[in-house]
């Protein structure tokens, strides 16, 4: 019985924060539908504080997250692995992110085969997606609003990596990324992401229904009247 439930939530839709900023990240997980999260250079800027101290804080205080991205910034493979590699201690939900460009991928594989978790990122087409997966990332991350931005679909990008994913039988997982609005989130999962990463407004947004507000107005009034 207790393995049924295991596997059932196993395969639930994965919400993601795509944020380093801890004040967010501890309100919203006290719903208890948080996953993970993901950081970039900008979103750590963004936090005035470190990646390593970020990283830190968050495998402490989030112990059941699945996954945690910190991206390295390096030109080289060597310096990539070695940036990955001093991450990779804080905690087992690390994961690496890595660019999709030619070092990211000698370095995603080089990690890979280490069994450290990566996440192969500013992905922008299926055959990007392709040479990640063959990389061996445990992730990759389609832009879907940098790719709306640039009148391409990036909900159809999501679309067709999941569907070659899931005609080879790929294990990669797709983190729907550069989401800003909870339509683009909804639209992933049905798309074959798993996992969405969402900044905190779209999560809360994702309560939100002009009907839920009406019909709660209108069952306290009555409910008022009735006392
Ligand atoms: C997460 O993996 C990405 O870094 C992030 O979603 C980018 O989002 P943006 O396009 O809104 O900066």
């Amino acid at each position: 019985h207790c393995t049924r439930i295991m596997i059932y939530t196993h395969n639930l839709m994965k919400i993601y924060l795509d944020t380093a900023d801890i004040e967010e990240i501890r309100a919203a997980n006290e719903t208890g539908l948080i996953d993970g999260v993901t950081t970039n250079p900008t979103l750590i800027l963004r936090s005035g504080r470190t990646l390593p101290d970020v990283a830190k804080q968050l495998v402490e205080e989030f112990p059941h997250f699945e996954s945690i991205s910190t991206e390295v910034v390096a030109d080289t493979v060597e310096e990539m692995v070695n940036q990955g590699l001093s991450y990779k201690d804080l905690g087992s939900a690390i994961t690496i992110k890595l660019p999709c460009t030619v070092e990211g991928l000698k370095a995603c594989k080089n990690l890979s085969n280490s069994g450290i978790k990566t996440n192969v990122t500013l992905i922008f087409s299926a055959a990007q997606a392709v040479l990640a997966a063959k990389s061996g990332a445990t992730y990759v991350s389609p832009f879907v609003g940098r790719l709306d931005d640039n009148s391409v679909a990036g909900l159809e990008v999501v679309r067709s990596i999941s569907e070659l994913y899931r005609m080879y039988g790929v294990e990669t997982n797709i983190i729907s990324a550069s989401i800003r609005s909870v339509h683009r989130a909804v639209r992933s999962w049905y798309n074959g992401a798993r996992i969405v990463t969402m900044p905190p407004k779209v999560f809360w947004d994702m309560y939100e229904h002009i009907l839920t507000k009406d019909g709660l107005e209108r069952f306290q009034q009555d409910w008022n009247m009735s006392q």
